[in-house]
């Protein structure tokens, strides 16, 4: 009998669509709990597991925020399984390097803040998340996009996800001007078998 550990995850209403977005810049915006952060925190480990040599990156503002909001999420309902059985390691960063996860297809996937932003953008991506990105500024979110260009996965993309905003927000307006797909997350149910990335 097998002993494999099995992760199950099945996106929900309009996180599916983000799902299988393959544009460069995709926005979640919905009330909290809505499985924005887990959403594309699945989508970068799928992204890692299915191309070796994936780079990704979890950003926020600050990286003390990250830990206890997306690193939580990661470890706890992600990559628990992989974490268990040694897919998947934790590196706890020195001088040179930020902290990550390291796949053993040779995949990783970095943390960090913008307020060392040094340490994260000095490295070509695939996929970024960018928690709660309206703590960003625009150009935080320009120089995370200039670094979209790993070629390890057939698309780049910059994933963010975000509390819903006011109209005058720069990522609302950015939205508005086609370059970034919004998607709104609701507390629906749906059920689907994705594809990985
Ligand atoms: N499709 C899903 N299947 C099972 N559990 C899910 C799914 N989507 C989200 N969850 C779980 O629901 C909880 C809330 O999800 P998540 O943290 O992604 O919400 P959020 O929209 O990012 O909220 P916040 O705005 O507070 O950051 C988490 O425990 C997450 O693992
Ligand atoms: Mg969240």
């Amino acid at each position: 009998m097998s002993t494999a550990l099995v992760h199950r995850f099945a996106p929900r209403g309009a996180a599916i669509e983000a799902w299988n977005y393959r544009g460069p810049e995709a926005l979640l915006a919905g009330p909290a709990g809505t499985g924005k952060s887990r959403l594309a925190l699945e989508k970068l480990h799928a992204m890692a597991l299915k191309n070796p040599g994936m780079s990704g990156l979890i950003v926020r503002k600050t990286a003390v925020s990250l830990t206890a909001s997306a690193v939580a999420t990661y470890e706890r309902d992600v990559a628990a399984e992989a974490l268990l059985d040694g897919s998947v390691k934790f590196f706890g960063g020195s001088t040179r390097e930020p902290a990550q996860y390291r796949y053993s297809n040779g995949s990783h996937i970095a943390l960090g803040g913008m307020d060392n932003a040094l340490k994260i953008m000095s490295t070509e991506r695939d996929a970024v998340f960018a928690q709660e990105a309206t703590e960003l500024s625009q150009d935080d979110w320009e120089m995370i996009t200039t670094r979209l260009r790993n070629g390890q996965v057939r698309f780049q993309q910059l994933i963010a996800d975000c509390n819903p905003q006011g109209p005058d927000h720069w990522l609302k307006k950015r939205c508005e001007a086609g370059k970034t797909v919004m998607f709104h997350t609701r507390t629906t149910r749906g059920t689907s078998t994705p594809t990985a990335p």
